[in-house]
């Protein structure tokens, strides 16, 4: 029905471009006016011609009645004009002839609006956070990403869908201090993630029961750590790098039995020496400002909290590394739409930075 419906319109193009000049209406302008009546035994589409009055600058009744006599086409039965209204009533047997000859060309095609066909999107889905569990949102925005990938494909698009995994952070200090002090290799080589998650529960509570007398020893230590693993301190990065394929070994059987695949596993942690070009430009821009020794892009003006871009240490953040992966997907694969599929509890998170990477100039 949808391709009877462009094709009535771009011949009501025709016929409005012959019957009252050039450039008024574009098929795409009348396509969106064509409607469904309500009641099917007056027409299976129609065109209320009031729609057409202002820009035509004539009645309904006027612009009906010269349509109804120039528009010619056999997939109609009749065209009739009643009220101000354009009917079209269907011929079945030429509707049939055309959709049956229409799947067989198209095959498994047939139904796509072809409207990507030249055009990249990117999408970025799923994306657990290592040692961390998998849980129901993930599932969510594995299959509805994955979803939107299909769709995209279906109509044209080349996809690439990232699963933009969570392996970098200040979480992996904890991690590391945790194993050096209560892991066991083979316990999860066996047990696999869930055993890094209890170590990572497990090291949390300690600093919360530290935190409560007032003590930051494991907090510290922690931090210490991250810093060591950001300045590629050979053993912490062997951990990480363990801990990331345990996890990750984990995620694929779950992919697996789903039939979901990636083109890209590139996470947070593909970005740490893409962030500082970024952070430069901003200060180029004159964008960030320091706030209590953190560097920040104040987003008052438009009714948001400040975009935290660097701690007061220095170190990165979640929406810093946002920005370097957009830039970088950007320029890696020229996409022309890019889509997040997350939890809405991240909304916040994305209209900030989005409202960062438009200031920049992106
Ligand atoms: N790792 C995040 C989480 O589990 C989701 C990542 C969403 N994507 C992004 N580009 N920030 O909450």
């Amino acid at each position: 029905m949808l391709t009877l419906k462009k094709k009535t319109a771009d011949i009501l193009e025709a016929a409005v471009k012959a019957g009252f000049g050039e450039g008024i209406l574009s098929a795409a302008d009348i396509f969106a006016m064509l409607e469904y009546p309500p009641d099917r035994s007056m027409g299976d589409l129609a065109l209320p011609c009031f729609k057409l009055s202002k820009a035509l600058r004539r009645s309904p009744v006027q612009i009906a009645d010269a349509l109804a006599a120039a528009v010619k086409c056999e997939e109609f039965s009749e065209v009739s004009a009643i009220n101000g209204y354009l009917n079209f009533k269907i011929n079945p047997a030429s509707f049939a002839t055309r959709v049956v000859s229409d799947v067989e060309r198209l095959g498994d095609k047939y139904g796509s609006p072809m409207d990507g066909v030249g055009k990249t999107v990117v999408l970025d889905y799923s994306s657990p956070n290592v040692a961390k569990p998998f849980h129901i949102g993930h599932l969510g925005t594995t299959v509805i990403g994955h979803s939107l990938k299909l769709l995209h494909e279906f109509a044209g698009y080349k996809c690439v869908g990232i699963n933009y995994l969570g392996d970098w952070g200040t979480q992996f200090g904890k991690l590391i201090v945790a194993y050096k002090m209560w892991g066991d290799k083979a316990l999860i080589e066996e047990g696999g993630v869930d055993e890094l998650v209890k170590l990572y529960v497990k090291i949390n509570n300690a600093i919360k029961d530290e935190e409560e007398q007032g003590i930051t020893t494991l907090a510290d230590q922690s931090r210490a750590e991250f810093k060591k693993l950001e300045e590629a301190d050979e053993d912490n990065l062997a951990l990480w790098r363990w801990f990331v394929s345990v996890s990750l070994e984990e995620y694929q059987k779950t992919y697996k039995q789903l039939d979901i695949e990636f083109d890209s596993y590139k996470g947070e942690s593909f970005y740490t020496d893409k962030m500082p070009a970024q952070v430069q430009l901003l200060r180029d821009k004159g964008l960030l400002e320091i706030d209590d020794g953190a560097s920040i892009v104040n987003l008052e003006k438009w009714n948001m909290p400040v975009c935290l871009i660097l701690k007061r240490d220095g170190s990165t953040l979640y929406p810093t590394r946002d920005i370097a992966a957009a830039v970088y997907r950007k320029g890696e694969y020229a996409f022309d739409k890019a889509i997040y599929v997350t939890s809405a509890q991240q909304s916040l998170h994305f209209a900030q930075w989005f409202k960062v990477v438009e200031l920049m100039g992106y």
